[in-house]
């Protein structure tokens, strides 16, 4: 029986999606624990490709049964939209997706919030999702669950109060126009119509399901450095991508999680603002990000990139208990005549002994890197890992021996056979 924890361990879009369908072949079950359609997973199969942002992405393996679990915030036309483009490929959907009652919906109004405070001067970058406000929503006990789609009267009166109160703010506070109760009642009072026959008790789901001996996946979205807790703040987002988080937004207990799998890409990206110790500007940045193709699966922006982190990635190891990793688009140093590593930061000639998550500390930290020699040899068809250059063996021990990990699989392009087992 296995219940393990896959994590993003940077700053997001590590390669999550390619490897939870990688490995969703050998487990029964894979959840969602947190965040919504602010997350953008990538899945290629032949010529297809797939962005899933609330599904789940063992849902291309016809046997694996999808769980949404009450940490994450559902945008319900995001999901119906994702529901229906799944079936437009015929993959089937009904029967084999189940969302926890308690988890939050994502209101119109969450998106208009959303925006305005990106319009101001304490801008973080957001996808626009309306991710912040409806958490903030959840934890000042005046969100809208998705068990409450089951009760119209209930539902309706909600709906009332949350948009008196927002109304007041968005005509007194931010000079807007009201918002159209009607409107919004007659959308999501129609809602239990298409998502009531996925609605689950999913904690004790998942109990049975690990008594019976199921195997289970714990899919996270974003990355460690972008955790409320743990991540950059406040350039975070609003919940908890590291893996405790699998705990809280899923109902099972850390008794019964058996590992946690970091996924790492082979350098870094990050997308919005805050610090980036290791980030390349300028013609090598572009450089890197033309060759990865790093640009959002959600908002379609360019995504920062630089050199690959080994002090932030020990953190990172360290906050979530990873104990393997996947590394991802090893492929796309191949260009490079030699590659930097950051092994630990400086402050004022100082080096640091800890990894500050600090903004202000972060921003002055300046990293202290070692060069490897690139291998300069196209290694997208390599299947092996004796097969790899030896320069791309040596980048990977090095990066394993600095970060602290060990490597179980190595990505070396977007698609299933683009995968090194080790
Ligand atoms: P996620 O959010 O962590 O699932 O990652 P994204 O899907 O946002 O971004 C990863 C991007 O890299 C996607 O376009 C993937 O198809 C692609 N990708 C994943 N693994 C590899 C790899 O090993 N090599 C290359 N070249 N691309 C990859
Ligand atoms: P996946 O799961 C990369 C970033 C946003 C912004 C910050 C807050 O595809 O790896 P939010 O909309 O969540 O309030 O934005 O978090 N962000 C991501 N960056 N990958 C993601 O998801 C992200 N989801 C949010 O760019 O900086
Ligand atoms: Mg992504």
């Amino acid at each position: 029986m296995e219940v393990s924890v896959l994590v993003g361990s940077q700053w997001g879009d590590e390669g999550k999606g390619k490897v939870v369908d990688i490995l969703s072949s050998r487990f029964n079950i894979v959840v969602r624990y947190q965040g919504g359609a602010n997350a953008g997973h990538t899945i290629e199969i032949e010529d297809k490709k797939f962005v899933l942002h609330l599904i789940p992405s063992g849902i291309l393996r016809d046997d694996v049964i999808c769980v949404i679990g009450n940490g994450v915030v559902i945008d319900p036309k995001a999901l119906l939209d994702e529901i229906e483009l799944l079936e437009s490929y015929n993959i089937k959907v009904k029967g084999r997706l189940l969302i926890s009652r308690n988890a939050h919906l994502i209101m119109p109004y969450h998106k208009t919030l959303d925006s305005i405070n990106e319009s101001g001067n304490s801008k973080i970058g957001t996808t626009g999702r309306g991710i912040g406000p409806c958490y903030i929503d959840k934890y000042a006990r005046k969100g809208i669950k998705i068990s409450d789609l089951e009760n119209k009267p209930l539902l309706e009166e909600k709906i009332r109060t949350n948009l008196e109160e927002k109304n007041q703010l968005f005509t007194r506070i931010y000079n807007q126009d009201a918002i159209d109760v009607e409107a919004i009642l007659k959308e999501y009072l129609e809602y239990d119509k298409l998502i009531g026959q996925y609605i689950a008790d999913v904690p004790s789901y998942l109990y049975n399901a690990i008594e019976e001996g199921k195997s289970i996946l714990l899919e996270g979205a974003q990355g460690a450095l972008l955790d409320v807790d743990h991540g950059t703040y406040p350039y975070v987002t609003s919940s908890n991508p590291t893996s405790g988080g699998a705990c809280t937004g899923s109902g099972i207990p850390p008794t019964k999680i058996t590992s946690v799998i970091g996924i790492v890409k082979a350098y870094t990206t990050r997308v919005g603002l805050g610090p980036f110790p290791t980030e390349l500007d300028g013609d090598e940045g572009e450089m890197l990000r033309k060759t990865g193709a790093e640009y959002g699966a959600t908002t379609g922006r360019p995504r920062r990139c630089g050199w690959y982190d080994a002090f932030l990635m020990n953190y990172s190891r360290m906050i979530n208990g990873i104990q393997r990793v996947a590394i991802t688009k090893l492929d796309v140093l191949s260009y490079m005549d030699e590659i930097k590593i950051c092994v630990g930061y400086e402050i004022d000639g100082q080096r640091l002994s800890y990894f500050p998550t600090d903004v202000e500390l972060l921003s002055k930290a300046k990293p202290v890197y070692e060069v490897m020699p690139g291998w300069k040899t196209d290694i997208s068809k390599v299947k092996y890992f004796s097969d790899l250059p030896v320069n791309a063996q040596n980048y990977l021990g090095f990066i394993a021996e600095k970060s602290g990990f060990e490597i179980s699989i190595v990505s070396v392009g977007p698609k299933r056979e683009q995968t090194i087992e080790l």
